[in-house]
């Protein structure tokens, strides 16, 4: 949440801000802000609103700028309210992702000592001290004032009188991007693509110092220190919508690659981690939104496939739960790697003894150094601000470790995980059979954009997938959505159903497809609108409205496609309400506040 992008170098440093802040818009886009260095003077643009609604032409040529993209946090989104900040001398510019905990105390103190505040931020109170820690070194005023706040943070600081950079983190992701006479820094890489693909993640407590030529980084220690350089293995076009109208629609596209590579080398030979290290009797998933419902499909995955009782924990709630006598292993799934409940819930787990893995797609983010392992979905980046591809990648790797658990546990037959395994490798042509049918998923949607409320419901290992369904349409459509049990509607929600209350059902032939069958001709009843998602069936044609029957799956690896179908359903209903899809109101793609 909040984008942050910096350079130094001799480029046309509008294009780099400009262009490197709409790769990152999908972290937040109240409103949008650049600083640049130009004749040792700070010259600040910034408005409420996108990144396009800046004046690009008025950005003056300088060798050094920064540019922020904002989710707001403390104050409303406005003018007054957006980044850059300067501080009363006009000779330091600043942006930040994060809260400053303290901001309160500290802005009374810097008011008493004459400071001028022009927000309502918390982030406005590090540019005055900053000012008010300067002696003449703005380096170590940097450093000073890192102490005296507390809270998330990544912070990028500008100065009129030289073309460095100066930045640090905590808890915020921030990467240092390596070119030939000039550098980079951006909250993700994705900013960073169209320059290089050398990378520094500087780690909670850096500060570091970013000339044209020159990167020093100090440890929280305020030693001087190596951080490694990494390659981003994402390529430009990855990052671009490719003839896509939006990133999700491209994203949804993407799945059958998305599941082929995370698969790869995985299913012949899983060395990801030593396995044999683990033996757990009980899993806990925990995570956030969509990577919730990712760990939910999960539960279901790992108990049939590897014989363990899982549980599933919102991150946010998983602090205030109380410690049990055994110790799980805790998965924690999270695309950004930077969610900040997550992260909590992650160092939760280690004090509570527990070991722990983390699924996440962002390389080197956050969360994988705080957790025992590390599996990475090869999804590639994600822009849009829903979830998709990671989503998909997130349970395809669930299923590839409740194989190798299972086996390692003697629950799984080497036939049966073969079997299984296999089913894995049809997948992507599955989806992409799904994919072809976009049109007529889309004629689906027709009276679903005119609803009000939509339930979703679903039973066994596709209750979830109705969550998440649920989740999607409310995210980018604005439509109430609610993902149901399928046997729960009568404990209440039945009160609500009424001809103008669709009911998407998901009805696969488990254990479960007569008593679905069942719920279904219950809603039918209420004259509620039905459309079937799930195996092909006379009964259920019968019975719906419209239906969409997916290719043929064992029940077990079903979600995947139902929830493709679903991704399609809240895509075009959305679009028919012509929503901005990719970048939904009020909502940021990685949340690194609590
Ligand atoms: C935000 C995003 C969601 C995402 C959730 C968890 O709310 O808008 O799409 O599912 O964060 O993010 P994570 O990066 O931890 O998976």
């Amino acid at each position: 949440m909040c984008g942050i992008v910096g350079y130094t170098g001799p480029k046309n440093i509008r294009d780099v801000l400009i262009d490197g802040l709409k790769r990152l818009d999908y972290r937040g886009y109240d409103s949008a802000g650049v600083g640049v260095r130009k004749e040792d003077e700070i010259y600040l643009q910034k408005k409420k609103g996108r990144i396009e609604d800046l004046s690009k032409e008025d950005i003056p040529e300088g060798k050094a700028g920064i540019g922020h993209t904002r989710w707001a946090t403390h104050g409303k989104p406005s003018d007054e309210n957006a980044h850059p900040f300067v501080d009363c001398r006009g000779e330091i510019a600043i942006v930040h992702n994060g809260i400053i905990d303290n901001f309160n105390s500290i802005k009374d103190e810097l008011i008493d000592k004459g400071h001028e505040f022009s927000s309502e931020t918390d982030s406005e109170v590090i540019v005055h001290l900053l000012e008010e820690n300067n002696d003449g070194d703005l380096l170590e005023a940097f450093k000073k004032t890192v102490t005296k706040i507390s809270g998330s943070y990544a912070i990028l600081a500008l100065r009129r009188d030289s073309s460095e950079l100066l930045v640090t983190r905590n808890q915020s992701p921030m990467v240092v991007g390596i070119g030939e006479d000039e550098n980079l820094v951006a909250s993700d890489a994705p900013a960073l693509l169209e320059h290089t693909k050398n990378v520094k993640y500087l780690q909670d407590g850096d500060i570091a110092r970013i000339t044209g030529d020159e990167i020093d980084i100090w440890n929280e220690d305020d030693q001087l220190i190596e951080r490694k350089t990494k390659k981003i293995e994402w390529d430009l076009e990855d990052a671009e919508k490719g003839g896509y109208e939006h990133f999700m629609l491209k994203e949804i596209f993407e799945q059958p690659k998305a599941i082929h590579e995370s698969i790869l080398g995985r299913l012949t030979n899983f060395d990801e981690f030593d396995l044999s290290k683990y033996d757990p009797n009980a899993i806990q998933f925990i995570a956030c939104g969509t990577s919730a419902h990712a760990g939910f499909v999960g539960k279901y995955i790992f108990e049939k496939i590897a014989k363990i009782p899982c549980t599933l924990e919102f991150s946010s709630e998983y602090r205030h739960s109380s410690p049990s006598e055994s110790y799980p292993l805790t998965i924690l799934l999270s695309q950004s790697g930077e969610t900040l409940d997550t992260m909590a819930a992650a160092r939760e787990a280690n004090q509570r003894g527990n070991d722990t893995l983390a699924i996440t797609n962002v390389l080197d983010s956050s969360i994988t150094r705080e957790v025992d392992e590390v599996m990475y979905t090869q999804a590639g980046p994600e822009i849009g601000v829903a979830a998709t591809k990671t989503f998909t990648t997130q349970v395809v790797m669930l299923y590839l470790l409740a194989i190798e658990m299972g086996i390692k546990r003697n629950v799984l037959s080497k036939d049966q995980a073969d079997k299984y395994r296999d089913e894995l490798r049809r997948l992507p042509r599955k989806v992409e059979s799904i994919l072809n049918d976009k049109e007529k998923i889309r004629d689906m949607t027709e009276s679903l954009a005119k609803a009000e409320d939509i339930f979703f419901v679903g039973r066994n290992i596709n209750y979830p997938v109705a969550l998440e369904g649920a989740l999607k349409l409310k995210e980018i459509a604005y439509i109430h959505a609610a993902g149901y049990p399928a046997g729960e509607l009568k404990h209440g929600p039945f009160a609500l159903l009424t001809e103008n209350t669709p009911v998407i059902a998901i009805a696969v032939k488990d254990e479960t497809f007569d008593k679905m069958l069942g719920n279904i001709g219950e809603i039918a009843a209420r004259d509620s609108p039905v459309i079937v998602v799930g195996d092909k069936d006379k009964e259920l044609e019968k019975l719906a409205d419209d239906a969409y029957f997916i290719p043929d799956v064992p029940p077990l690896f079903s979600p995947l496609l139902v929830n493709v179908v679903l991704q399609l359903i809240s895509y075009y209903t959305a679009y028919r309400l012509d929503r901005d899809i990719d970048k939904p109101r009020n909502l940021a793609k990685s949340v690194t506040v609590e």
